[in-house]
């Protein structure tokens, strides 16, 4: 496995070249994303950067886990061919002051309570395919919304790459694994399990047996009825549009319901095919 700290160490690749982007902090989830791109690529590439764009709050940016020496043992073990693991200044020169139009992808759920969140991945994302010029890329469908945004970005930009989504990897009971997982207190870890409970019985019994919007209110009523949990949105939508589904019978595509539930200080996503 080699490392590179610079763009121009990324050279020698062999045959097609698939790519998973991260920030660090690695788990199962990366881990599955990095087997399912060498399955289908002959070279792997692993980006660890925790792109400053990206954060909508400096605590969060400033706490996010950097576990780089760990993440370099998981790796190598795993069968990466390169890591990318560049400076601030190495990705962004002079600053990104790129603005995209993600086509209303970008207004909804994240977008809406994490302001300029998705512009920074489209800057970053787009920045690393320029660098990195891989065939695939290969992103987790927890961040369902972010896959969809990327997907729209890369064909708006014409390049010639395949976006793969990988299904959501979960610990045994059930939370999606996630790199701010570690940063939960045992008492909040214990609890965030119930956020999948929730959503799993919400979609086996409550898609067409109440209306849409009486759906989000019960399934926020349901997480938050564990005190150490509290709802910030629930979301029932088109999983490929990302439109608001306003009725069952009206709703062509495949649903999807979306949450963002805080855990004390801690932000959990989660989503689940509806
Ligand atoms: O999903 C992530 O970890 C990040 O948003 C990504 C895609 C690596 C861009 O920084």
């Amino acid at each position: 496995m080699k490392l590179c700290r610079r763009a121009a160490e990324l050279a020698e690749y062999r045959g097609t070249v698939g790519f998973v982007p991260t920030m660090g902090a690695l788990h199962e989830g990366h881990l599955s994303l990095v087997k399912a791109c060498r399955e289908a690529c002959d070279t792997t590439v692993v980006s660890i950067f925790v792109n400053p764009t990206q954060f909508n709050d400096p605590t969060d940016l400033k706490n996010y886990p950097r576990t780089e020496a760990e993440d370099l043992a998981l790796l190598e073990a795993a069968g990466v061919d390169f890591v990318f693991a560049p400076s601030v200044e190495e990705i962004y020169p002079t600053p990104d002051t790129r603005v995209f139009d993600f086509g209303g992808l970008d207004r909804v759920m994240e977008g809406e309570h994490r302001p300029g969140h998705f512009n920074g991945v489209g800057q970053v994302v787009s920045r690393l395919f320029e660098i990195v010029r891989p065939n695939k890329a290969f992103f987790g469908e927890k961040d369902f919304q972010q896959l969809a945004i990327i997907r729209y970005m890369t064909a708006q930009l014409g390049l010639p790459i395949e976006i793969v989504g990988c299904p959501i990897v979960r610990d045994t009971d059930g939370l999606a694994r996630s790199s701010r997982n570690t940063l939960l207190s045992p008492e909040h870890r214990a609890a965030a399990p119930h956020i999948y409970a929730v959503l799993s019985e919400a979609a086996k019994s409550l898609r067409g047996t109440v209306p849409v919007d009486d759906a989000k209110r019960i399934i926020a009523e349901r997480i938050d009825a564990n005190p150490l949990l509290k709802t910030e949105y629930v979301e029932i939508a088109e999983a490929d549009t990302l439109r608001p589904a306003t009725d069952w019978a009206k709703t062509p595509g495949t649903l999807r319901c979306f949450v963002a539930v805080h855990a004390g200080p801690i932000r959990l996503i989660d989503n689940i095919a509806f």
